[in-house]
């Protein structure tokens, strides 16, 4: 019998795409403390939004916490995820005399000291984030409680009132969709001219570089996969840039997610992972198109990317 032929499709591959050095440097963090104290080691919070990542160091040794007071006294390490903690968070470490080791994005960390020297400097703080994630709770415990003045859209700054305008300044997320950020932005140097912004944006390099691949691939394909979490925020934002580049995008964790109602009849694919969603996630949805498709894979670069970070300090030591 000859065999049935496969409709043909063509996948285009956005480069950047998935693992970012802060990603990298955390996950290293763990796996290098799980064999320099061996397990258990504490972890709060997933160490980046991704479940086969988390399942991963479970599975080799590490424990995964939502609050400190969760870990038992112990000699062995916690470790803070790369959305960074709260100043509580790490005073309550020391307090308790754990080995506390640090994975916050050095990128993240940035931010919270910026938003520290406004403060220092008389400013008001203002932070352009989503409300609950993880490094707007961490950002907004860089300052003391109710000092920072949290902005999710434009209608807040409508809404806002601050007692002195006159002495202003603002952070952002470092996972933000780069569009919206700059709708935000400008509408708080309206309503406030004078309001102090960061020398270089805080959106990070690969949320910029990630969104800007996903506008140029979505206008050319009829449909974007974006590998991540949904509790991932700069996977969410990739599926909306997608999306509003004029391609439906849908968010998967794994192949087992994918729509067939909308990829089972297509043409051609993008395909994007988000900053935390590792590359053999993507090498399986495109073997799940393959056993249906007769694929054709092209990678659409548009920036290179060198950035590496160092491993915090109390795991430099090891080879
Ligand atoms: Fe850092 Fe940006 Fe990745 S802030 S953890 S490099 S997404």
């Amino acid at each position: 019998h000859p065999r049935p032929t496969k409709p043909p499709l063509k996948i285009l591959l956005c480069s950047p795409r998935g693992f970012c050095a802060g990603v990298v440097r955390a996950i290293d963090a763990v796996e290098r403390a799980l064999a320099k104290f061996g397990p258990p080691v504490y972890v709060r919070h997933e160490i980046v939004h991704n479940r086969y990542v988390v399942e991963s160091l479970k599975a080799k040794g590490a424990i995964f916490v939502e609050e400190l007071d969760e870990i038992p006294n112990t000699n062995a390490p916690v470790i803070f995820s790369a959305h960074g903690v709260a100043k509580s968070v790490s005073a309550a470490a020391a307090g308790r005399g754990l080995l506390a080791i640090d994975a916050t994005c050095p990128l993240v960390t940035k931010v919270h000291r910026e938003a520290e020297i406004h403060r220092r400097r008389g400013r008001r703080v203002l932070l352009v984030g989503h409300s609950g994630h993880p490094e707007v709770v961490g950002t907004m415990g860089q300052l003391p409680d109710g000092a920072v003045v949290l902005v999710e859209s434009v209608e807040d700054i409508d809404r806002l009132k601050l007692d002195d305008e006159s002495n202003l300044a603002y952070v952002t997320q470092t996972t933000l969709s780069l569009d919206d950020s700059q709708e935000i932005v400008n509408a708080l140097m309206r309503r406030f001219p004078k309001i102090i912004g960061p020398h270089k944006e805080d959106i990070c390099y690969a949320t910029t570089n990630r969104q800007a691949a996903v506008k140029e691939v979505a206008p050319h394909v009829a449909a974007v996969i974006v590998v991540g979490s949904p509790n991932s925020s700069n996977s969410q934002r990739l599926r909306e840039v997608a999306e509003r580049a004029g391609a439906p995008a849908q968010l998967v964790q794994g192949r087992g997610e994918i729509d067939w109602e909308i990829f089972g009849n297509i043409s051609s694919l993008g395909i994007t992972a988000g900053a935390s969603a590792p590359e053999v996630l993507v090498e399986e949805i495109m073997d799940a198109f393959a056993e249906r498709y007769d694929i054709v894979v092209e990678t659409i670069s548009s920036a290179d990317e060198n950035v590496s970070f160092p491993l915090p300090k109390e795991l430099r030591a090891i080879a």
